[in-house]
C-alpha cells in the first residue's frame, strides 16, 4: 500500500466555477478516487484563493466587502463540488486562520534563511493573471493571455531571491526526471528556468486584503506567495511537523498549463528556501475551449463566451453527474488542449454511454431474468473474455499511473466492446435456457463486475447502481485491488435486476 496526496489549483472567487474550473477538480477527483481503490492511503485537497488585487476588485464591483464576497463565491465551489460528487477529504481557504499561521511560518522561515530583501518594485502588472510582465514578455503592451492593458506599478515591496536557485532547481530537474509531466511541460518549465530567473516582487502595500508580512506590517503577501502555501497549510505545516513528513513525499499538484511558472518554478524555489523537499510532482493539464477561445472567467466576463450556459451545475442538470465526469475525462488526453461542445457531450453520451455500457448490463440483466430465473450465473475460469478483462486491468493500472484517465477509460470501454461482441456472437436471448446460457451470461456479469470496478473513479455512482444490479452488496472497493480483480470473483446466485434504463438516449433533431 502507497501513499498519495494530491491537490486541485485552489479557485479564484472573483467569480462562480465554471466547467474549465469541473476539469481541474473531476481529474483529481477521479486519481484520488483509483487511488483509494488501489489501496493507497490518499488525502485529495481543493479549496479557494480569495487574497488579491482579483477577488478585491470583484468584491468591490458587487458592493460587497471582500470577506462577504469571498464567502459566498467559495461556498458556490463547494456547492459544485458537492453535485459533482467530489470526494475531496479537505476544503481549503486561504482566508482561513490556519492558512494565514502557516504562510507566516513558511515565508518568516524564508526570510530567517536570507532570501527575502527590501527593493523598489517598477512594472506591469495583469490583475486577472495576478501576474507581472515585463515589456519584453507583453504584448503591445496588454497581457499576453487576456488582452488586458497592463498597469504600471511602483511601489517599495519585499523580494524573494529567486535568481539564487536557478542552479539548484535545474539540478533538481536533472536528478527528478519525473518531477513536472507530460514531456512537452516539463520542457516549457526548464526553458524557463535556463532563460534566467529575476526576483520577484512578494508583497505589497496598496491593498490590505491578504496575509500580513509579520515583520513589516505595513505590507501584505502577494496572493501567489500565500496561494502556493495552501498545499502545505492543509497538512499541518508550522503546526503538525508528523503530518507534513506523513504527506509532503508524495505530493502530486495537478494544474492548469498557464499556472507552470508558479508551480514548477517558483514553488520548488520557494520550499528550498524554507528548507523543504520541492513538492513530489507536478501534472500538467491543458485548456478545455470554446471555439479555440480558453473558456476563462475573465474572458466570459468580457462577454467573450457566455459562460452561465456552461456552468457544471446546469450540465449535470442537463446530463446526469456521471455522463458529465465520464466526458470530462474521456474526451482529451490529460496534457492536451480539448474542444469542449454540448454536441460533444451528446455523443459521448448516446454512443460510450448509452449504446455501449448502458446496452451491455441491459442485455445481460434481461436475459437473467428471462432464462435464469433472476439470479446470475458464475463465469468460466477459462472463458474467451478472461483475457480482455485481465489486460483491461492492466491496462488501467499503467494509464492511472501515468495520469492518464483518458486512456484508463479507453481500456475499459474496449473491454465493454469485447464483451458486447461476446454477446453478439453467441446471442443467448436466442437460446433455450440451461448450461450454454449460463456459462456466456455467467462471463458476461464477470466482465461487467471489473468494467465496474475499473470505472467507478470516473462514475462512481452509476458503478454502483450497476453493482447494485447484477446483485453485489458490497461496495467497489470493499475487497482489496488484488482480490477483486481476480478472474471469477463474481458470486453466483445473486439476485439480479433489470431496472430502469441507465442512461436514456438522448434524441438529438
Ligand atoms: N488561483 C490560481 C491557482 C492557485 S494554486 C496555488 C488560479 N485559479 S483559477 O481559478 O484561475 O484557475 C484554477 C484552475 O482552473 C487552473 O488550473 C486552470 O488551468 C483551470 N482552468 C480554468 N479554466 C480552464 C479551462 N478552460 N480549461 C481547463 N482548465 C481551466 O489560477
Amino acid at each position: 500500500m502507497g501513499r498519495f496526496y494530491i491537490t486541485t489549483p485552489i479557485y479564484y472567487t472573483n467569480d462562480a466555477p465554471h466547467v474549465g474550473s469541473a476539469y481541474s477538480t473531476v481529474n483529481a477527483d477521479a486519481l484520488a478516487r483509483w487511488h483509494r481503490l488501489i489501496g493507497d492511503e490518499t488525502k485529495f485537497l481543493t479549496g479557494t484563493d480569495e487574497h488579491g488585487q482579483k477577488v478585491a476588485d470583484a468584491a468591490a464591483k458587487n458592493d460587497h466587502s471582500p470577506a462577504e464576497w469571498v464567502e459566498q463565491t467559495s461556498e458556490r465551489f463547494r456547492e459544485a463540488w458537492r453535485t459533482l460528487n467530489i470526494s475531496n477529504d479537505d476544503f481549503i481557504r486561504t482566508t482561513e486562520a490556519r492558512h494565514h499561521e502557516s504562510v507566516q511560518k513558511f515565508l518568516s522561515t524564508i526570510y530567517e534563511n536570507g532570501y527575502i530583501y527590501k527593493d523598489i518594485y517598477q512594472g506591469l502588472y495583469c490583475v486577472s493573471c495576478e501576474d507581472y510582465y515585463t515589456p519584453e514578455t507583453a504584448v503591445d503592451g496588454k497581457c499576453p493571455i487576456h488582452a488586458r492593458a497592463l498597469i504600471e506599478m511602483e511601489e517599495e515591496n519585499w523580494f524573494f531571491k529567486l535568481s539564487a536557485f536557478e542552479d539548484r532547481l535545474l539540478e533538481y530537474y536533472e536528478q527528478h526526471p519525473g518531477f513536472v509531466t507530460p514531456e512537452t511541460k516539463r520542457n516549457e518549465a526548464l526553458s524557463f528556468i535556463k532563460g534566467g530567473l529575476r526576483d520577484i516582487s512578494i508583497t505589497r502595500t496598496s491593498i490590505t486584503w491578504g496575509v500580513r508580512v509579520p515583520w513589516d506590517e505595513a505590507h501584505v503577501f502577494y496572493v501567489w506567495y500565500d496561494a502556493l502555501i495552501n498545499y502545505l497549510t492543509a497538512i499541518g505545516y508550522g503546526r503538525d511537523d508528523e503530518e507534513v513528513r506523513k504527506w509532503w513525499p508524495y505530493s502530486n499538484h495537478l494544474i492548469g498549463k498557464e499556472i507552470i511558472r508558479f508551480h514548477c518554478v517558483w514553488w520548488p524555489a520557494m520550499c528550498m528556501a524554507a528548507r523543504l523537499e520541492p513538492p513530489a510532482h507536478v501534472h500538467v493539464h491543458g485548456w478545455l475551449l470554446i471555439g479555440g477561445q480558453k473558456l476563462s472567467k475573465t474572458m466570459a466576463a468580457e462577454g467573450g463566451v457566455k459562460l452561465t450556459d456552461i456552468s457544471p451545475i446546469v450540465l449535470t442538470n442537463e446530463f446526469g453527474v456521471d455522463p458529465v465526469r465520464y466526458y470530462l475525462l474521456r474526451e482529451t488526453s490529460l496534457g492536451n488542449d480539448g474542444e469542449f461542445s454540448l454536441e460533444g457531450v451528446t455523443l459521448r453520451y448516446n454512443t460510450d454511454l448509452a449504446n455501449n455500457l448502458g446496452n451491455l448490463v441491459a442485455r445481460v440483466c434481461t436475459v437473467v431474468e428471462s432464462k435464469c430465473g433472476g439470479e446470475g450465473p458464475a463465469a468460466s475460469l477459462d472463458s474467451a473474455l478472461r483475457p480482455a478483462a485481465e489486460k483491461a486491468i492492466l491496462d488501467n493500472v499503467a494509464a492511472w499511473e501515468r495520469f492518464n484517465p483518458q486512456s484508463a477509460l479507453e481500456a475499459t470501454w474496449s473491454l465493454i466492446g469485447a464483451t458486447n461482441a461476446y454477446l453478439e456472437q453467441h446471442a443467448p436471448w436466442k437460446m433455450e435456457p440451461g448450461e450454454e446460457v449460463r456459462r456466456v451470461i455467467g462471463d458476461a456479469l464477470e466482465a461487467i463486475r471489473i468494467v465496474a470496478m475499473l470505472a467507478s473513479p470516473a462514475m462512481p455512482s452509476v458503478c454502483d447502481e450497476i453493482w447494485r444490479r447484477i446483485g453485489l452488496d458490497e461496495t467497489i472497493g470493499s475487497a482489496t485491488f488484488e482480490e477483486s480483480t481476480r478472474w471469477g470473483q463474481y458470486q453466483p446466485a445473486r439476485r439480479v435486476q433489470k431496472g430502469e434504463p441507465l442512461f436514456p438516449r438522448i434524441h438529438t433533431s
